[in-house]
C-alpha cells in the first residue's frame, strides 16, 4: 500500500493529498482531537510556540496498520521553521522506515531550516520535498510531487 499521512490546517496538505490519491497514494488526514480554530495573530502565535518547544498535540486515533513495504509519504506544514505538532505526535507514535519514508513540507514562504534539522535527528535519511503554498502556486506544486 501507498500512503500519504498528513496535516492540514488551512487546505494546503489536502490539495497535495487529492493530487496524491490519483497517484495511489491513500490519504490518512490527522486531525486534532480539539479543533485548531481560524487562523489568525494569535493562534499563529500559540501554535507556532507549541511547535518551538517541540510539543505534540493531541489527536484522535488513526486506523493506520503498516506493513514493512507499504510506502509512505509524510506530509506536514511548517510552524515556526518547524513541524507541526500533530506531525510530531504521529513521528512518536509510529515506528517508520528511516530509510524510505519521505517527507513533504509544504511552508508558505522558504524557511523550512529547523524542521530538515528535527528530521535528520529523528534519524529519517530521505531528502524532504518542499512544497511552498501549494494552494496559491499549485502549477508548480503539481510539477515538483512529479518528482517524488
Ligand atoms: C502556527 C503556524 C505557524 C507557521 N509558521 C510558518 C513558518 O515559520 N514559515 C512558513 O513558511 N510558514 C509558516 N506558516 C504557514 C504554513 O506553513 C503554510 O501556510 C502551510 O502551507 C499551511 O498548510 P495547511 O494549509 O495544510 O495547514 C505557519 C502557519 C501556522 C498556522
Amino acid at each position: 500500500m501507498k500512503y500519504f499521512i498528513y496535516f492540514s490546517a488551512t487546505g494546503n496538505g489536502d490539495f497535495l493529498a487529492n493530487i496524491l490519491k490519483e497517484k495511489g497514494y491513500e490519504p490518512v488526514k490527522v486531525e486534532t482531537i480539539k479543533p485548531l480554530g481560524k487562523m489568525n495573530f494569535f493562534r499563529i502565535l500559540k501554535y507556532g510556540g507549541q511547535a518551538m518547544t517541540n510539543k505534540k498535540a493531541k489527536i484522535k486515533p488513526l486506523s493506520l496498520e503498516l506493513a514493512k513495504d507499504d510506502e509512505v509519504i509524510i506530509g506536514s506544514p511548517i510552524w515556526n521553521d518547524r513541524l507541526s505538532t500533530p506531525i510530531n505526535t504521529v513521528l512518536s507514535m509510529f515506528e517508520f522506515d528511516k530509510e524510505t519514508t519521505k517527507f513533504i513540507l509544504y511552508p508558505a514562504g522558504e524557511g523550512t531550516k529547523k524542521s530538515f534539522k528535527q528530521l535528520e535527528k529523528l534519524g529519517f535519511k530521505k531528502q524532504p520535498l518542499v512544497i511552498s503554498y501549494p494552494l496559491k502556486k499549485q502549477d508548480a506544486a503539481k510539477e515538483l510531487l512529479k518528482t517524488l
